[in-house]
């Protein structure tokens, strides 16, 4: 006859939940349900599950165009924008130089090179082993295709490279729209250079707003859209194009410029955060950024 007591009695005293089902859970970002755990759990470092959206501040321009305005001294520059963002969007030689190690804000490694502005942008490669993005703890990998660029099909293999790799070790891929100088930025153009991105198997997407058919060209693609600020407009208007995108279905931007050669940088992005996460509408953003601009004098 078994004995009631030492093992037994232990047994008893556990609680299996019988009875109550596990949940299936979804995630809370388009086209990732299906995605590894690593995949979601560095995805959800950059994009805050409370909001789905992500404020992610891109300082990679150095890469093509030297010391770029606003960026001369990332290490000056940089630091005090840290504290507002989700995520920082940069080269290895940014981060290594430039960005404190102690930082808990996850990175977007640009990986490519090959290219500056004096020849074509296009023509790239892919630089950075998948080795040390992990060794320098990515969040997600990126490099730019150029659809309908002279080397359009190098671009698209060095995105393919990067989602092969990316996938061996639970490291997502944001594929980037980069858009040539004869190129038109219009929702026909950006919806088919999104939905190539996707799939190849990118798991989100950096583009352009465009109007009209912006909705159509985040609509048309499965996985997540961040937008790219583009050259600097004036504070109003970038307030403005970051609503409109985030409205119409962005989860997030992707912003240099806009941020960094703002008139106040760290009033800048805190406007910005606000349009990103609470949706707050531009004219009340950009009263923000004036009343904390008026509080920095
Ligand atoms: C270019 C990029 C850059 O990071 C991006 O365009 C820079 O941001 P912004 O346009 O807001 O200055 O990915 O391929």
């Amino acid at each position: 006859m078994p004995d009631d007591s030492g093992q037994n009695k232990e047994q008893k005293n556990k609680d299996f939940g019988v009875g109550i089902p596990v949940a299936t859970r979804g995630f809370f970002l388009k086209g990732a349900s299906h995605l590894d755990w690593g995949m979601k759990n560095r995805l959800s470092k950059i994009f805050n599950p409370a909001t789905g959206k992500a404020l992610m501040l891109a300082f990679d321009h150095g890469y093509i165009m030297g010391p770029t305005s606003g960026i001369e001294r990332m290490d000056l520059s940089i630091p005090p924008l840290m504290p507002h963002v989700d995520c920082l969007m940069c080269t290895r030689g940014a981060l290594r130089s430039c960005v404190p190690p102690e930082t808990d804000k996850p990175t977007v490694l640009r990986c490519s090179t090959g290219a500056t502005i004096f020849r074509d942008l296009s023509n790239e490669v892919i630089g950075v082993a998948i080795e040390d993005a992990i060794s320098l703890n990515a969040a997600a990998i990126t490099t730019q295709v150029c659809i309908g660029a002279e080397y359009e099909k190098a671009t698209l293999a060095n995105l393919s490279q990067l989602i092969n790799e990316g996938y061996k070790y639970g490291i997502p891929t944001l594929g980037v729209t980069a858009v040539g100088k004869e190129m038109a930025r219009d929702a026909r153009y950006l919806g088919l250079a999104c939905r190539v991105i996707a799939e190849l198997g990118a798991h989100f997407v950096k583009t352009y707003y465009c109007e009209p058919g912006f909705d159509e060209v985040v609509a048309g693609c499965p996985v997540p859209v961040v937008i790219a600020g583009g050259k600097k407009l004036p504070e109003a208007e970038a307030l403005e194009m970051a609503y409109k995108a985030i409205d119409q279905g962005a989860v997030g931007v992707d912003m240099g410029r806009n941020i960094f050669n703002a008139e106040n940088p760290v009033a800048m992005v805190q406007a910005v955060r606000k349009v990103v996460h609470e949706g707050e509408k531009p004219g009340k953003a950009y009263d923000f950024y004036r009343t904390l601009m008026a509080g920095a004098k």
